[in-house]
């Protein structure tokens, strides 16, 4: 097989639905011929229709020529009979997630086409190794795993099974590349890359839900203020929370069980229930209404700090600097210990800290904590909580002396981590152990998340801003105050911590 093997080659995909026809339009409007299949009858038909109606109103919109999509829909080609494909030099599966469907067209397929044919499968939870098993060539199956919608979505992960060879894998990764796409190589493992790394965003969410630190609505509105497009809530609303307890459920079966992929009995209730979110008009937001957009945390109310005897900023760096100069705009005498071990303000006897991982409580009694804050600047709704033992007053002034700073204070309960620390730490402490047992590189995982589920960062990016200390610290006081294997911090992140030390 030559490197251009796959550069206008005719292509068979089977499975005429949501993700198969958006494959075929994507391939189709590359230029390939695209056969296109699917075991349910008038499906392909169906399937074409739409995608006829989609591209017109591009053309509306004046975002295609009539001619660019006469030419697409020319290039897909019905068939109803899988021997029809004989010529295809690349095949793409988009069927039924079920791995016995999926290895017997494979094996159907070894018969019809020729012995140099690649074999690409859209799955995203099945095994490519598993599903090469019995094929007369495993060799020549690879994961091919885009995102939904197809022709939006950039990011496609190329998934080696225990048998792929190394040469189809960079071919589909070059093909990917050709179609616009922006492909990484992943090695088949529970949830490859994406949907592995991006757990803990759910995961921390239902647990802060479950322990009743918070609401839906602030945890929503504290991570949308961190930069990320939607908060967890709203997300697995959109999602489905059956489709989302599904992909949690077989990550945490597909790797034995192990309690740190444990799903959340909040959100098994949920399913049970019925409230699926968006598509069931109910989930953690009610639909039903004709405007349905999730309620937003909103500013508690709050006094005017009263004129402190000592007001001094704790800590250096960029956070610590605009502390400084917020002050100083509102008319605030203060002073600076920029050799701190901790970062924040100190209110005469007490103390805001920005959150180590450690609750307030564990802080002292006179301390209140806030969250990592990502923004470049300072704003947006921001978690924070006191200690169990601070005073009536400090718990009056210490969302005031955050306001002053520029946030939207969210009282929460005094959880580990807060809210933004502790996701960002778990989604760096997974990504870590992906790179660890070589799923894939620190730059994939970047792309892969910043472009299969849009964060505003990748996690290593996360790291090298906020540091491995820093992330392990957090781990740590969440793993003990939990206990069990939940936080335990990825081996790879206390090698890379040792290594700054030398
Ligand atoms: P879908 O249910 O919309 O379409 C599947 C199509 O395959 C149906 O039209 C069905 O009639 C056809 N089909 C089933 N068994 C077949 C067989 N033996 N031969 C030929 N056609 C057959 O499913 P969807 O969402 O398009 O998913 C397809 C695959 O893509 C699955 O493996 C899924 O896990 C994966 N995937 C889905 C994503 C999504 O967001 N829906 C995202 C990424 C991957």
């Amino acid at each position: 097989m030559t490197k251009d093997f796959l550069t206008d080659a005719p292509i068979l995909v089977v499975g005429a639905g949501i993700m198969g026809l958006g494959i075929a339009q994507v391939a189709a409007q590359a230029g390939h011929q695209v056969m296109l299949y699917d075991s349910r009858a008038g499906a392909v038909g169906e399937a074409c229709a739409k995608l006829g109606k989609t591209l017109d109103a591009l053309v509306v919109k004046g975002k295609l020529s009539a001619q660019a999509v006469a030419q697409t829909l020319s290039r897909i080609q019905a068939i109803d009979s899988l021997a029809a494909a004989a010529p295809v030099q690349l095949v793409v599966e988009a069927i039924v997630e079920k791995i016995d469907v999926k290895r017997d067209l494979f094996l159907q397929l070894e018969a019809i086409v020729a012995a140099d044919c690649v074999f690409a499968s859209n799955t995203s939870s099945i095994s490519i190794t598993a599903i090469a098993n019995g094929l007369a060539q495993p060799g020549r199956l690879v994961g091919m795993h885009f995102f939904n919608p197809v022709p939006l979505m950039k990011l496609v992960e190329v998934v080696s099974g225990l048998q792929t060879d190394p040469a189809v894998a960079h071919l589909i990764f070059d093909l990917a590349k050709m179609w616009g796409k922006t492909p990484v190589f992943a090695r088949s493992t529970p949830g490859f890359i994406v949907n592995r790394i991006a757990r803990p965003y759910y995961a921390e969410a239902l647990a802060l839900l479950q322990e009743q630190a918070t609401t839906p609505a602030v945890l929503d509105a504290c991570m949308r203020a961190a930069g990320f497009r939607m908060g967890p809530c709203e997300l697995m609303d959109l999602i489905g929370l059956d489709t989302n307890f599904a992909v949690t459920q077989s990550v945490f079966a597909a790797n034995f069980y192990d309690k740190r992929f444990v799903p959340s009995l909040l959100q098994r209730e949920m399913v049970d229930g019925g409230l699926l979110g968006r598509k069931s008009g109910h989930g953690f937001y009610d639909y039903s209404r004709p405007v349905a957009k999730p309620a937003t945390a909103t500013p508690e109310p709050l006094p005017p700090p009263l004129a402190p005897q000592l007001l001094r900023v704790h800590g250096s760096g960029a956070l610590a600097d605009r502390f400084a100069a917020a002050l100083v705009r509102s008319g605030s005498p203060i002073e600076r210990s920029q050799s701190s071990d901790w970062l924040g303000l100190e209110v005469d006897a007490a103390q805001l800290r920005l959150t180590d991982g450690r609750p307030a409580s564990q802080l002292g009694g006179e301390v209140a904590v806030f969250d990592l804050s990502l923004a470049s600047a300072a704003s947006g709704a921001l978690a924070w909580a006191a200690s169990v033992r601070a005073s009536p007053a400090w718990c009056a002034a210490a969302p005031a002396w955050l306001q002053v700073l520029g946030f939207m204070p969210q009282c929460v309960a005094d959880a580990p981590g807060l809210i933004v620390a502790r996701t960002l730490a778990m989604l760096i402490n997974e990504a870590a152990d992906a790179v660890q047992q070589g799923v894939c590189s620190a730059e994939a995982a970047d792309a892969a998340m910043k472009l299969g589920v849009n964060y505003p960062a990748g996690p290593f990016e996360w790291l090298a801003a906020w540091g491995s200390d820093t992330v392990i610290g957090v781990l740590d006081a969440l793993d003990a105050c939990y206990r069990g294997e939940r936080y335990r911090v990825s081996p790879w992140l206390r090698q890379r911590a040792w290594q700054a030390l030398t």
